[in-house]
């Protein structure tokens, strides 16, 4: 019992340590502890072994003992730190370090050497051991991506971007650089691009959806309005307050034409952190907000009132006009067999719902909305419209959320036209 006492206490110990200084650092303290004190368990159980008579080893014997074993960690390593979303140098040092590892047993297991005879053979041996130490850190850390004053100023330096001449896919470029020189990937998504999920995807988000004056305020004053399921303290203070004072006011405009172009033609906006998302469809504060626009009550959107013909309570008032209460409805005979879709109003994937309520029913009082009313809006209308036929509180489970689409997917939307006006 003593014993196992003994044995256990480095490992508890370091993960204990593992987890105080995942805190602190704000470092994933689980994985954090669960990895040291794996490492000191294993090391407890090698040394805990009875020590065998010592056997010296010649050093390529020493090197291909140990090599397999730091490969075998390498590999999952590289997984690990994947996994877990660390950019890809990090990866590569993390695999470094490993590599020095095996360098440093390596050294440990030579055979002892015969001792120096005179003053100047162990000075020699010294320098020289000191000197081989110091040219394998300068190759491998040259090897490792370097800080630059030069480019580092240039950044500085750089003319600020201005305005004046561009047109529309230039300022957006513009913003994009802004995007990019004020490090918002390190904390934010643009659909599949960007290194970390400390804050929202923007892309799945579809940020590009909010009003420019909203956008404004979210980069200058992030804390006055939180991201829906970003409200834990961590996040709460995540964000820079720096950038209203950073940017000029091009670069500002610039960067929210950017983030104008974040939307997606072909799914419902996704809210909340990675691992606890969810689509607008099981958003209670979204339906009451689509409630408001299908009632025609909604003040940005001064004129769309859906209830004058699909009726408040989902019974038509138009006849013709769609019923939301029956699932099995389809969709409109009015288009021929090419466009038209076979799916049941249940089925109906978000791309559909979207192409109908912003493009209309060409011949029909069902009119091309999108090409009136920004498309928030609608999105929230669709998002209320499904609880007809599908009431948020009779649903089993949430409405799954969507893949991130791949750049393959989004240059589709570009080459189909599914946008309608890039900046509605
Ligand atoms: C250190 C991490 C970090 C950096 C860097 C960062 N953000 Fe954020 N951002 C967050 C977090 C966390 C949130 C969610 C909490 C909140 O709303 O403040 C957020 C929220 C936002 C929102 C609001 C999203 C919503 O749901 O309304 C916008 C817009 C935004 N960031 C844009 C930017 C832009 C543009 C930059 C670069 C100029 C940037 N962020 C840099 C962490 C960051
Ligand atoms: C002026 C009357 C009118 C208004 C306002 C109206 N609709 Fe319609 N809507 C119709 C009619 C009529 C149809 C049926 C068209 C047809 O198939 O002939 C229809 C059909 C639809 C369809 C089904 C299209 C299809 O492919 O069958 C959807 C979805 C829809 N409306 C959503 C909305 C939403 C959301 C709003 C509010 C933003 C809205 N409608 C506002 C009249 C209206």
């Amino acid at each position: 019992m003593n014993k196992l006492i003994k044995f256990l206490t480095p490992p508890i110990a370091a993960a204990i340590f593992g987890y105080g200084v995942g805190l602190f650092y704000d470092l994933k303290p689980l994985l954090l502890s669960g990895s040291l004190a794996f490492v000191t368990l294993l090391y407890c159980i090698l040394l805990s072994r009875a020590p065998g008579k010592p056997q010296e080893k010649g050093i390529i014997k020493n090197v291909l003992m140990k090599l397999p074993v730091v490969i075998v960690l390498s590999i999952i390593v590289w997984f690990v730190a994947g996994h877990f979303g660390f950019p890809v140098w990090w990866q590569i040092e993390f695999v470094a370090f490993t590599f020095v590892g095996l360098v440093f047993f390596v050294v440990l297991d030579l055979r002892t050497m015969a001792p120096e005879k005179t003053a100047t053979r162990t000075s020699v041996r010294l320098l020289g051991t000191y000197g081989l130490a110091s040219v394998l850190f300068i190759t491998i850390t040259a090897q490792l991506p370097q800080f630059d004053p030069q480019v580092e100023l240039d950044k500085l330096n750089k003319p600020p971007v201005k305005l004046s001449g561009l047109a529309g896919p230039e300022v957006i470029a513009a913003g994009r650089r802004v995007f990019e020189d004020n490090k918002c990937f390190n904390c934010h998504k643009v659909f599949w691009e960007g290194n970390s999920d400390r804050g929202p995807n923007l892309g799945t988000k579809q940020i590009g959806l909010f009003n420019e004056d909203y956008l404004k305020e979210q980069i200058v004053d992030p804390r006055k309005i939180q991201s829906p399921g970003f409200d834990d303290p961590k996040s709460y203070k995540a964000m820079p307050t720096y950038y209203g004072e950073d940017l000029s006011e091009d670069e500002l405009n610039a960067l929210v034409s950017y983030l104008k172009t974040m939307r997606d033609p072909t799914n419902i906006p996704v809210e909340g952190k990675l691992g606890e998302q969810w689509t607008w469809y099981d958003d209670p504060k979204i339906i009451e907000e689509g409630k408001l626009v299908y009632e025609g009550k909604e003040p940005a959107v001064e004129g769309l009132n859906c209830s004058v013909c699909h009726g408040t309570d989902g019974i038509p008032l138009m006849t013709g006009a769609l019923d939301f209460r029956n699932a099995n409805n389809k969709d409109s005979e009015k288009f021929d067999a090419a466009e038209r879709s076979d799916k049941t109003l249940k089925d109906w994937p978000d791309a559909l719902w979207y192409k109908r309520v912003t493009q209309g029913v060409p011949g029909t009082p069902m009119a091309a909305w999108g090409t009136m009313f920004p498309h928030l809006y609608l999105w929230k209308a669709i998002a209320y419209e499904r609880t007809f036929h599908d009431p948020l509180d009779q649903r089993a489970s949430k409405v799954p959320v969507p893949p991130i689409p791949t750049e393959e997917e989004i240059k589709r939307w570009k080459d189909e036209g599914l946008f309608m006006d890039p900046l509605l």
